[in-house]
């Protein structure tokens, strides 16, 4: 069968114009749009009241938001949809905002530089600027901990995977490297009572897992361990976790932390590294592949790579085997074996 259909251009403009879209949320999370909504539905009259928004585009941009499935309306009403409900109010354990925070407050700006950061090879965040955003972040309690918090939302959803497909029958110790609030140490200790461990980060970062930790009741299996994994060994467990760690890092420093983990692990002891992993033929995983030109905006010398690439580095410093299993969405695990 031949193909009648003459190509259009749509798709090509739908990428292209992607960022309308994008923004649209974006700024709906930043003036709390779904937070207000949880409370109970509102006129665009009402929204623009309690938002300090003008008429002209407003009801154009909530009717945006409805034909993208973020808002429900019904007769003048606006609602959340499902999704956003769950995902997108402040006031909702499962936010997930706190990344769209981050990315409208700081990634919507640098990605503007991309063709820039492409000739140079240059970061451009704030470092462009002479400034140094993480040293700040961490000066800040609270800043940092909405971080921490925008780092759970990334996670979770591998987090759980981990938990369910990973044989932990087999372990009994877990400490999760760059742990940042706790996120993945948490699901693994609330699904398998066996487990303990707990989570290394710069000091920090101590009191806020700490909080984190406890309002789950698992204070009494979970421990912060403080450290810089450049300058201090990492904690001896059973099982290592890296998440998003290694693509902040350019290749040596990536082989320095696998030679660390290697090191710090018991034989037949396992590191699990997940992030965005890129597919072997670099083709299909657009979200990997764009979470490394986030990379370049973003860091001095990281990048993302695929299950093959890790694999590899992971045998150069002496694991035994290794596999790479898909967890949810983009993600997948690379576990390799001393
Ligand atoms: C991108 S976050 C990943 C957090 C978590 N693993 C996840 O996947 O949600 C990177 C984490 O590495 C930590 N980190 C950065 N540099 C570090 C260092 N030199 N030593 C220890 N932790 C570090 C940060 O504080 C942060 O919690």
């Amino acid at each position: 069968m031949t193909n009648t259909q003459a190509p259009t251009p749509e798709a090509i403009l739908q990428i292209g114009l992607g960022f309308w879209g994008s923004k649209a949320l974006l700024s709906a999370v930043e003036l709390g749009v779904f937070t207000v909504l949880a409370e109970r539905p509102l006129t665009s009259k009402q929204l623009m009241s309690r938002l300090g928004l003008q008429a002209r585009g407003t009801v154009d941009w909530l009717d945006a938001l409805v034909s993208l499935g973020l808002l429900a309306r019904s007769g003048d009403e606006y609602a959340n949809s499902t999704n956003a409900e769950l995902f997108l109010d402040r006031n909702n354990p499962s936010y997930v905002g706190g990344i769209l925070e981050m990315a409208n407050a700081r990634l919507y700006p640098f990605w503007g530089s991309l063709t820039d950061a492409l000739r140079t090879g240059q970061p451009q965040n704030e470092a462009k600027m002479g400034e140094d955003f993480f040293a700040a972040l961490y000066q800040d309690r609270d800043r940092l901990r909405q971080f921490m918090h925008a780092m759970t939302g990334l996670s979770m959803g591998a987090a759980n995977a981990i938990a369910e497909q990973f044989p932990w029958g087999r372990y009994h110790t877990v400490v999760d490297i760059g742990a940042a609030e706790g996120c993945v140490p948490v699901q693994l200790a609330l699904r398998h009572p066996h487990l303990s461990g707990g989570g290394f980060d710069l000091p920090a970062v101590g009191s806020i897992f700490d909080e984190y930790v406890a309002s789950f009741g698992l204070g009494d299996r979970l421990r912060f361990y403080p450290g810089d994994f450049f300058a201090d060994p990492l904690p001896a467990a059973d099982v290592l976790v890296m998440g998003h760690i290694l693509h902040d890092w350019n290749l040596d420093e990536k082989h320095i932390l696998l030679r660390k983990a290697y090191e710090a692990l018991p034989d037949g002891g396992a590191l699990i590294v997940f992030e965005s992993i890129i597919d072997d033929d670099r083709r299909t995983n657009s979200f990997g592949l764009l979470m490394s030109v986030n990379m370049l905006i973003e860091t001095p010398g990281g990048f993302d790579y695929s299950g093959a690439d890790c694999r590899a580095w992971m045998a150069e410093v002496g694991f035994s085997h290794s596999h790479v299993e898909p967890l949810v969405g983009p993600d997948s695990m690379v576990v390799g074996i001393k």
